[in-house]
């Protein structure tokens, strides 16, 4: 595949330049073993996925989707140049999701060419020196399972369960971290935001518009999932689901779910914030789990019984939400208060087009995380979402959340300064302008 040379010496000067220049090159202490690494999904990456429910939608006319995925970044075909290009640039692990669809395209029946090719990516991986932190489901699910009502009926449960011990079986020994599913409470989280508390009262039409498209009357994709129905079985899912994962691996990794949380303030005394947290967190911290992903992208002001729109004039990325690099340690240290469970920072980003602004928001958010480590917080990886641009949901590919940027028709990649600029950090474990003195190394 054509990848573009790295230049990695200028790549990192221009990128620790724009950090600020004359910063002190202070290094924090990161616990033995910590993970750095990037994220992609399948889905948003392989492209031509077309035995999964998001396909099927993505072609309705009309369509809530400002494009289809198509070929996405022909990660299915090129993943061993990015699993390279991710280990030149300086990474010791990479998330990934198993596209269910793959490995199941129809009900029961199993495509052993799909799972020889995953474990094909895993043991490329583990060559490479990147442990694969992988999630089993990142959102969309095979067609035949949306069908037949998906997570909004007790009967997905089954499937889910046996698919999560097929994919255990086959390549468990490669695993290094694992989530059952991929924020499953992102439609509890979604429920807060104004905009889509707006669309909200349309998507009991927007439903039976899937299922009268899709020639299914039960068909429920997990993205446009009443979240008070679906939470509860993908909860039921998750538990046996980790079981099964348990048993048939030997309990040989840590397993648990990834979640949508974001740094929640309360915007007055009459703030609905626990009753947020009771819906978005709680339930999953109750839930089985060796360990808790954070995926985290922005701050929200808790009103009463929504959250508030940005304030006018406030610096926006280009998903409509504030520039927050500083969130992620806000949320760490809020999970740390509400549960022992190691915690993996699964994804934090940002969607910008202007590569500047990723790399200052990469050194907040790092700082951050160190502050977390260096005060004892048992936090366990900093993954990077994510590595290439990709097709960001019904988005399409505008958002450019990548640290490499990918031509739409060739292919090719081209590593951008932040590439470089987070690499160095996790090669040195220096983050260039890092406070040291609000650390306090040696307490891990
Ligand atoms: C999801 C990703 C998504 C990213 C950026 C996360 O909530 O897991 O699939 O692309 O946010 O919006």
């Amino acid at each position: 595949m054509t990848q573009a040379p790295i230049d990695r010496r200028s790549l990192i000067a221009g990128g620790m330049a724009l950090a600020g220049a004359g910063a002190a090159n202070a290094r924090p202490t990161w616990p033995k073993g910590f993970l750095w690494g990037t994220a992609g999904a399948a889905y948003q990456v392989e492209g031509g996925n077309v035995a999964s429910d998001v396909w099927v939608l993505e072609h309705l006319k009309p369509t809530l989707f400002k494009e289809p995925s198509g070929d996405a970044d022909d990660v299915y075909n090129r993943v061993e140049g990015d699993l390279a290009l991710a280990a030149s640039l300086g990474f010791n692990c990479h998330r990934l999701s198993i596209e269910w669809s793959r490995i199941e395209p129809e009900p029961g029946q199993i495509s052993f060419a799909a799972i020889a090719y995953y474990r094909r990516v895993l043991e490329s991986c583990r060559r490479r020196g990147l442990a694969p932190v992988v999630t089993y489901n990142h959102y969309t699910v095979p067609r035949w399972f949306a069908a037949a009502g998906g997570f909004e009926t007790p009967d997905g449960i089954g499937p889910f369960v046996r698919y999560c011990e097929t994919v255990t079986r086959h390549m468990g020994d490669l695993i290094a971290v694992a989530a059952t599913l991929n924020e499953p409470n992102v439609n509890a989280l979604l429920h807060w935001v104004p905009t889509y508390r707006q669309f909200e009262p349309q998507l009991p039409k927007v439903r039976k518009a899937f299922a009268a498209g899709a020639g299914a009357p039960k068909w429920s994709s997990p993205i446009f999932g009443d979240f008070r129905v679906q939470q509860p079985i993908m909860l039921e899912a998750h538990k046996h689901a980790f079981d099964a994962i348990k048993t048939a691996s030997g309990g040989r990794f840590p397993v648990g779910v990834t979640l949508a949380l974001n740094d929640d303030q309360p915007a007055g005394p009459d703030s609905g914030l626990a009753a947020k947290r009771a819906q978005i967190l709680t339930p999953w911290l109750e839930a089985p789990g060796d360990m808790v992903g954070v995926q985290t992208y922005t701050f929200d002001q808790v009103g009463p019984d929504m959250d508030l729109p940005p304030k006018p004039g406030a610096d926006l990325t280009q998903m409509g939400y504030p520039y927050a690099p500083e969130a992620l340690e806000a949320v760490i240290r809020t999970v740390a208060s509400l549960t022992k469970r190691p915690i993996y920072v699964t994804e934090n980003g940002v969607a910008t087009d202007q590569d500047p602004r990723r790399v200052e928001f990469i050194r907040r958010a790092i700082a951050g995380v160190g502050r977390c480590a260096a005060d004892g917080l048992d936090v366990r990886s900093y993954i990077h979402w994510s590595l290439l641009d990709n097709w960001e949901w019904t988005n399409g590919y505008g958002p450019k959340f990548g640290l490499v940027a990918v031509d739409r028709t060739t292919f090719e990649r081209k590593p951008k300064p932040s590439a470089a600029y987070f690499g160095h950090i996790a090669r040195t474990g220096r983050v260039p302008g890092h406070d040291t003195s609000t650390t306090n190394p040696g307490k891990r």
